[in-house]
């Protein structure tokens, strides 16, 4: 703790980024190394440590004169989108200026490279062009998405641009999701529901296109989709393949599919600015927050970008630039404006999430604080500022130990390259990046290492099996796999029982197959069933295949823990799991509605709470308790309103039955009753209603009378 903040110290290996480096590498296994062409040894590497610099104090070389010619350009730049109408905006896209020549290019060529900035249209242009250039006659447009939340939010988009209904024309596929009907021709998919169509259909016979986005990613699935999809390509000539990537890696795609032409949609981002510091940084975390604070303190309006490594850094960063803001507002007499903070993360829940989409009020500036999330996946306009640390988390799979690490490594130059343009979608803007030059030079790998050769092979090898490739260090990967993997992840299988003593899947094998799980998720299912508690295992690998229940922020941690506890089964995290999941079933979402149908018929048995255990009714006022032996002192609290079966006098007057309500069911089963207190209505005015209703129910019970007497005279 520094300065009075909470910062969570963003200080990796002794601030090295060759450290960090070395650190992936042993993670990684050694022939990873040989893979990327590494010549450097850890020890050599280790020797080029750099110095670290002073007290964490980050000095630009920032230039005046740039910095004004900015400020200028960026006043012209009018916010484009709000004007105009979608089709317009399609128009306005730069895919749409070289639309009649990709075409063409597609036309000529069974595969296309297609490259762009983000923001080009791509993603959302490319089917659309393919649907109307008649490739849909006979066939359907397909396009992966790394993401889940990407291939559902791009086809909503493109369902919007057509005019279409979402699922009819244009619809999309995620894992337990399909949203696709019989007229779909333009189907946005994750790239895992593609490799699982080949299981199906080897030679995709109901796609006539197929568009890999993102491919650039190198997601696991998309690597392994490279290689089915070269052999679909060579076996149908009616096909076509187009691969997009963002500049990085063109070249090897196109090599990879035999010369593929490579097609460029010439950019239209804005020059971006981007700064180093002279020196190492002691905390990259410190550093950041100081930046955020300069910049709103003394640069133009724009909101600000900040790239760290995880929840508790930005949570603690979050807190950190708070602080900050408080201490400026008391100790400064002139006014400053407002700087409207905000975390972003994948384990942030949904509705806090789209936070930063909201527009800032008049005046006040946005800093959004995000993991690699805000690189590729989230796009926000109106960031005129980034702020990179230059680390990030991934995924490392260690197959000596068989263990996934989540560690922080230094980001890739690609992906710094990508964290800056992201000051560059709405105007020129600046990058600040808390590292040397001389670092980003020679301590960044060029791009990242593919997720298939840092990843558990369990589902590839599996699925590659079902799908005949006998030899799997035969298969034509872009990038193979460490050996070490892929002989590990086999044996793996083996001891589950899904492969056999020469290496063919087993009955067992099979039918995990047929699930798009973690092969010991899939076999936990199938024993489930031989055993008789399917629904118990379905939960719990439900729950498994999901991010966290659990949200757990930083300022309310105790009382995140003490909620997570009453869920606590003892012998088992998995039973937890299944226990939240059982409790919210009977809480929120069916017992609920049987405590409403309870409370429909005893709503004149209602009382509300006075003491610990002691309740008057409702209506008369009659005192009434709860019973000793009752289940409701269970929820650990007593409720405010209950309503019960019957009340019976023993040493005290005790309900019998009874069942928590809530106070608007009362007012809503049973309105000649009971009106829930509205503040804007004088106390005169809500009797007044009562009285109103009241004599409502007195007619419409003389009328029933009287139709009664009508009726037996009729007779
Ligand atoms: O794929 P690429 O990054 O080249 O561009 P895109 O995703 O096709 O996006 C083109 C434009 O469509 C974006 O700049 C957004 O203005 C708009 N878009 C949108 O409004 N909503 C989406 N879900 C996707 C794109
Ligand atoms: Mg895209």
């Amino acid at each position: 703790s520094r300065k009075g903040s909470t910062l969570v110290r963003g200080v990796h290996e002794k601030q090295s980024m060759n450290k960090s480096r070395q650190r992936f590498w042993e993670l990684a296994g050694s022939n990873l190394g040989d893979i990327l062409g590494v010549e450097k040894t850890a020890e050599q590497l280790d020797a080029d440590t750099a110095i670290v610099g002073d007290d964490g104090e980050v000095d630009f070389k920032e230039d005046a004169k740039f910095a004004q010619h900015l400020i200028k350009k960026r006043e012209a730049v009018s916010d484009f989108a709000k004007s105009k109408t979608l089709s317009q905006q399609r128009q306005y896209l730069p895919i749409y200026s070289v639309r009649d020549e990709l075409l063409q290019v597609v036309r000529e060529n069974q595969v296309v490279v297609v490259v762009g900035e983000t923001g080009s249209g791509k993603t959302t242009q490319l089917t659309q062009y393919l649907h109307e250039d008649g490739y849909t006659t006979n066939g359907i447009v397909g396009c992966t998405q790394p993401r889940r939340v990407a291939a559902m939010s791009v086809a909503k988009r493109v369902s919007e641009e057509m005019e279409t209904e979402l699922g009819d024309l244009v619809g999309y596929a995620i894992r337990f999701e399909d949203v696709t009907g019989p007229s779909t021709v333009i189907k946005y998919m994750t790239d895992g529901v593609l490799l699982r169509a080949t299981l199906k259909d080897a030679d995709l016979d109901k796609y006539r296109v197929v568009v890999m986005d993102e491919a650039h990613e190198r997601s696991l699935n998309t690597d392994v989709l490279f290689g089915i999809l070269k052999k679909v390509v060579a076996k149908r000539r009616d096909f076509k393949l187009i691969v997009t990537s963002a500049t990085l890696n063109a070249e090897k795609f196109s090599l990879f599919f035999g010369s593929a032409p490579i097609f460029h949609i010439p950019g239209r981002t804005f020059p971006v600015q981007t700064l180093y510091t002279k020196s190492p940084c002691e905390d990259y975390a410190e550093a950041a927050v100081k930046q955020a604070m300069t910049i709103h303190i003394t640069s133009a309006p724009g909101d600000i970008l900040i790239f760290m490594t995880g929840q508790d850094e930005i949570e603690a960063a979050c807190y950190a630039l708070s602080e900050r803001m408080e201490q400026l507002v008391s100790t400064t007499k002139q006014a400053v404006s407002k700087l409207l903070i905000l975390p972003i993360y994948s384990q942030l829940p949904a509705d806090l999430q789209a936070k930063i989409f909201q527009k800032a009020e008049d005046g006040a500036r946005k800093c959004i604080i995000a993991t690699n999330i805000a690189e590729t996946s989230l796009t926000v306009d109106g960031i005129f500022y980034v702020i990179d640390t230059g680390y990030g988390k991934m995924k490392v799979y260690n197959p000596r130990m068989g263990m996934d690490a989540l560690q922080v490594f230094p980001v890739s130059r690609a992906a710094a390259d990508q964290r800056a343009g992201r000051a560059g979608r709405t105007g020129p803007g600046t990058c600040y990046r808390l590292y040397t030059e001389t670092a980003h030079q020679n301590e960044l790998l060029p791009s990242p290492v593919p997720e298939i050769q840092r990843t558990n092979l369990g589902n590839v090898v599996l699925l590659l099996k079902s799908l005949k490739v006998d030899s799997l260090l035969d298969f034509d990967f872009m990038d193979p796999p460490p050996q070490d993997n892929i002989l590990n992840s086999m044996y793996q299988l083996w001891v589950l029982g899904a492969l056999d003593n020469v290496g063919n899947l087993t009955d067992l094998g099979w039918k995990m197959v047929e699930f798009p799980l973690d092969p010991p998720l899939a076999k936990m299912l199938l024993i489930g069933e031989k055993l008789e508690c399917l629904n118990e295992v379905l939960t719990i690998v439900s729950m498994l295949s999901v991010p966290s229940v659990f949200f757990r922020p930083k300022d309310r941690a105790e009382e995140s823990d003490a909620a997570r506890e009453k869920f606590f089964v003892p012998e088992s995290d998995h039973l937890t799991l299944l226990n939240v999941y059982e409790q919210w079933k009977s809480n929120s979402y069916h017992w609920d509605i049987v405590r409403k149908a309870i409370c429909s018929a005893y709503f004149h048995n209602a009382a509300r709470l006075k003491g610990i255990g002691e309740y008057v009714n409702c209506r008369n006022g009659m005192p009434c308790h709860l019973h000793p032996s009752s289940a409701v002192y269970g929820l650990g609290y007593t409720p405010d309103y209950v309503v019960y079966h019957e009340l019976i006098l023993t040493t005290k007057e005790y309900m019998q039955c009874a069942t928590s309500v809530e106070p608007e069911w009362l007012a809503e089963m049973g309105p000649m009753f009971f009106s829930v207190k509205d503040s804007d209505t004088s106390i005169l005015e809500q009797k007044k209603k009562q009285k109103e209703s009241k004599s409502a129910m007195e007619e419409q019970m003389e009328n029933m009378k009287i139709d009664e007497v009508e009726k037996e005279r009729r007779c």
